[in-house]
């Protein structure tokens, strides 16, 4: 048992619901078998545990592991691809790089970046869009378990309108998807998720066979992406005779609550309330969202129609690994929405990038936030002295004060430490190199 004296502050509650940042100065959390056992003022937690050892991180302030909830693995090495609307991008940046992975030395190259990237950013929890290509998702799995992180991906499915290295069959994609499975799903922090890439590019037969994999592995997750930009919408009606892209997965069964489906900018009222009536979330990618030029996300339809709304990275169109950078864009987008935005305070950027993505992957009971009972699943917080964060923390009005300067101007070198369920999987860049 490690007893680790901090500044902390999570939001156990949603500030969607009335929920506010909770901050506690000088807390001690004791923290045995990767789950927090007592959390209280030091001195109380110190009198009752006076052997345990101390971990004293006094110097930052520690936030729950961070969870993004769209985040394409294969991507890491197109970031910055900017200028293009999404068709245009995926033709010159992603779908160029994701045929790559068929390399599986390759792919495990890019694995290897990408968890580097998500630890870095203090990214503890991820649901990963995966890779076409069995083996490379294979490699993705290996890389998260390796690092013991949170990771629920699968294979990338699609059967029309990529390019021919891309494509597969119903019959080769269930069977595929069914190996992935029965080797990863439930394995340590590791899970499933079935994961056709777009309506855009998969048939009714690739989505009849998502939906026997989804209803024949327990506990598997289901992802993709909705009503990203206009013009892709308007082809995803034309190829399903008019439908609402939201009712293209709903027919199949696919929009449950364990559906994360990512982007949504630009809903029907109609399709809010099939997202609410079946508990879908919707995973939010501000950064994305500006840079392919998608639109401004209209989150205060989405929370008065009953949506449930997380983070995502969305990288390799999302511009970094940071949930920081999400969340100030997530708040920025908000502004420019002028009446029909809501104003994000800093305790939603906080939810948004912690509880309300565990809520959203179904793991809300262990990781989210740092109660008792959950795991220490926890990022540190640690600017370098000097460096306007430091300041800006120092001279904190409050703490919903020092949290908006974390989101403002956090980035991931100011990780100071990040654990999962108890055990430190990286020290931070400019103290020491990553324990492995
Ligand atoms: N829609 C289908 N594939 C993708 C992708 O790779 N990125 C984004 N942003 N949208 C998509
Ligand atoms: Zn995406």
């Amino acid at each position: 048992m490690t007893i680790f004296r901090v500044r902390v502050l999570d939001t156990p509650t949603s500030p969607f619901a009335g929920g506010t940042l909770r901050s506690d100065d000088d807390c001690g959390l004791l923290v045995g078998d990767g789950v927090i056992t007592a959390r209280g003022p030091f001195d109380v937690v110190r009198a009752e545990h006076p052997d345990e050892p101390v971990l004293d991180l006094r110097q930052g302030l520690l936030l729950p592991g961070l969870v993004d909830t769209h985040v394409h693995f294969p991507q890491v090495r197109v970031i910055g691809g900017l200028g293009l609307p999404l068709l245009d991008w995926l033709d010159r940046y992603a779908l160029p790089e994701e045929m790559r992975l068929a390399d599986v030395d390759h792919a495990r190259g890019v694995a290897r970046d990408f968890v580097a990237g998500l630890v870095d950013a203090g990214t503890t929890t991820a649901l990963v869009f995966g890779a076409h290509q069995a083996p490379a998702v294979d490699v993705m799995f290996e890389a998260a378990d390796h690092w013991g992180l949170r990771v629920t991906t699968g294979l990338v499915t699609s059967d029309r309108l990529l390019p021919d290295a891309l494509l597969t069959t119903p019959e080769r994609a269930y069977a595929e998807s069914r190996e992935l499975a029965a080797r990863w799903h439930g394995k340590g922090r590791l899970r499933y998720a079935v994961t056709p890439r777009f309506s855009l590019s998969a048939s009714e037969g690739v989505l009849e066979a998502c939906a026997a994999t989804f209803s024949e592995v327990p506990g598997s997750l289901f992802t993709s992406h909705l009503n990203e930009n206009l013009h892709e919408i308007s082809e995803v009606a034309a190829l399903f005779g008019g439908a609402s892209y939201v009712d293209t997965y709903d027919r199949f069964g696919l929009v449950t609550p364990r559906s994360v489906l990512a982007h949504d900018v630009h809903p029907t009222d109609a399709e809010l309330g099939t997202l609410a009536a079946r508990g879908a979330a919707v995973a939010h990618c501000p950064t994305s969202n500006a840079a392919l030029g998608s639109g401004l996300f209209p989150l205060r339809r989405h929370i008065e129609a009953g949506v449930r709304v997380s983070l995502g990275s969305d990288v390799g169109a999302g511009t970094g690994f940071s949930l920081f950078k999400e969340g100030l864009q997530a708040y920025f987008v908000q502004q420019l929405l002028g009446p029909d935005g809501m104003l994000l305070t800093s305790a939603h950027l906080l939810w948004l990038s912690t509880g309300a993505g565990a809520d959203a992957l179904g793991l809300g009971d262990d990781v989210g936030d740092l109660s008792v009972g959950k795991q220490f699943d926890a990022v540190w917080v640690l600017p370098e002295p000097g460096d306007p964060l430091a300041v800006g923390l120092d001279n904190a009005s409050s703490p919903d004060d020092a949290l908006s300067k974390v989101f403002a101007l956090g980035t991931t070198s100011d990780v100071g430490g990040v654990w999962v369920a108890g055990e430190q999987i990286a020290a931070g860049r400019w103290r020491s190199p990553r324990p492995r």
